[in-house]
């Protein structure tokens, strides 16, 4: 049998859950030719409190399972993950990985009051990238960190409109409002789903930065410098496979992306 071209091999995309289905609609957006595995561990997330090994141990494996699959490039579309273990897969596999970035950068370009919030998980924030993020791009500006507890698992609830979200986000939302706040940064790729609810409790006071097309463009750039790119005239593929309910994945799946796609449920 003829080996299929590493062009034609599917890009790996993988999270905690269902939120790195913000980075893959993205993602889709600027390749729509590519063929996509797109791996959700919602059986066992949420993430962010983890221990450092046990992310490490999960996300090996979904690396491990993506290989399987054949992937030319993994998206860790994960913060937590990249916070965590992102150094050690670059060094220890021989493909390219992207990572999500705590977007600090564009905020600090966009921000008037000099004064911008950060909403992500706690590993998120004790990981070193954030820190070197932080000590680059926050010179002269006031930072104000906030964990978003709790908001990971209501969105993989598919809870993210419900009063239980509006409740929590007015809570974290409030006191950086308060405190001059005008740019809030999303250092989570569950939070994108909940947008519209951040936009009713913050009305126009709060610009928010989603870095998930940032990282779809790096995504672009990578497949270029590497030859990597899938030729055009093939229809790609999308396999998605969850950890979690197939019910609530399937809903996720088919809101993310129009068109057929294949779904399978996997063991934790
Ligand atoms: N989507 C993950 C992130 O970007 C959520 C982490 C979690 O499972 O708590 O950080």
């Amino acid at each position: 049998m003829q080996e299929t071209p590493i062009q034609q091999r599917p890009i790996g995309i993988f999270d905690s859950g269902v939120g790195g289905l913000s980075v893959l609609k993205e993602v889709r957006k600027l390749l729509p030719f590519e063929s996509i595995s797109y791996f959700a561990d919602s059986g066992n997330c949420p993430y962010g409190s983890k221990t450092r090994e046990e992310v490490l141990f999960l996300a090996r494996k979904h690396i491990e399972f993506l290989l399987e699959q054949n992937c030319k490039l993994i998206v860790i579309a994960c913060n937590t993950i990249t916070a965590v273990a992102i150094d050690h897969f670059r060094s220890e596999y021989g493909i390219p990985f992207i990572g999500m970035e705590p977007a600090l950068k564009p905020a600090a370009l966009q921000t008037r009051t000099k004064k911008i919030g950060v909403l992500a998980t706690e590993n998120t924030f004790n990981g070193r990238l954030f820190k070197q993020t932080f000590e680059k791009h926050a010179n002269g500006l006031d930072v104000f960190i906030q964990p978003g507890y709790g908001l990971v698992e209501l969105v993989e609830q598919g809870e993210q409109d419900s009063e239980t979200a509006r409740q929590l986000l007015e809570r974290y939302l409030t006191p950086m409002m308060e405190k001059g706040a005008d740019t809030l940064v999303l250092g989570c790729t569950h939070y994108p789903f909940l947008k519209d609810m951040i936009q009713k409790v913050a009305g126009n006071r709060l610009a928010i930065i989603d870095p998930s097309d940032a990282v779809a463009a790096q995504t672009k750039r990578i497949l270029m410098e590497y030859g990597l790119i899938s030729d055009s005239r093939r229809t790609p593929r999308l396999n998605f496979f969850t950890t979690g309910e197939k019910k609530m994945a399937e809903r996720f799946f088919s809101l993310a992306v129009s068109g057929p796609f294949r779904l399978e449920q996997i063991g934790r």
